[in-house]
């Protein structure tokens, strides 16, 4: 009992970390390091932050789910996979963090709320059984790459280096997806892929302002 404590005491300051500490570089390199700025006006601007911190908030997401889902899954011999993958996520979220301040702003204030939903949910998941847990991870990143393909239409062509991360991210995401369901996931029933719609559209519209 008071190992769990203790365990959930760290992951609440690592959760916290997650959401405020704006670090820009993880373990590989920033995907537009290289790219010039094309000049954008104030709108196109504004679009790119507003989305750029509704994906943050997705990658802060990303975290929970994954440390909450090590908590409780067993995962057997997918577990180093996972870690991998949870891996590749935090480098996203630096890339993130790095492309809000190049555009001169912020994650959103409402990170610490999303973590720790996802954290609980990727905990309950977990308890439910690995092919369950998996089906949640297969669900979120499937999600999370139909968010993005709907995010490079809607930025600016101008805005190349934005573009650039969220495809190199799209793709990885699509790889998460693809594992997740070779190691077995069990497909969500359908009300349960539609509440998860639903509370990531609640997600995605009001990080996009703040
Ligand atoms: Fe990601
Ligand atoms: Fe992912």
């Amino acid at each position: 009992m008071n190992d769990l404590v203790e365990q959930l005491i760290l992951e609440v300051d690592k959760g916290l970390r997650f959401c405020t500490n704006s670090f820009e570089q993880h373990k590989r390199d920033y995907p537009a390091k290289d790219m010039n700025e094309n000049k954008l006006n104030e709108i196109e601007k504004n679009h790119s932050a507003g989305l750029m911190r509704v994906n943050h908030a997705g990658e802060v997401c990303a975290q929970a789910l994954y440390r909450g889902q090590a908590l409780t899954a067993d995962l057997g011999e997918v577990k180093e996979q996972m870690v991998e993958a949870a891996e590749e996520e935090l480098d996203h979220l630096a890339w993130c963090n790095r492309r809000l301040k190049e555009l001169n702003d912020k994650p959103s204030i409402l990170n610490p709320i999303w973590y720790g939903m996802s954290f609980s949910l990727g905990a309950l998941a977990g308890l439910a059984g690995d092919k369950w847990s998996l089906g949640f991870v297969e669900e979120t990143e499937k999600q999370v790459v139909n968010h993005l393909e709907e995010h490079l239409e809607k930025i600016s062509e101008k805005d190349e280096k934005t573009k650039v991360i969220i495809n190199q991210m799209r793709d990885e995401e699509q790889s998460h997806q693809e594992q997740a369901k070779e190691a077995g996931a069990n497909e969500l029933p359908e009300p349960v892929k539609e509440i998860m719609n639903k509370v990531s559209k609640i997600m995605t519209s009001t990080s996009y302002h703040i």
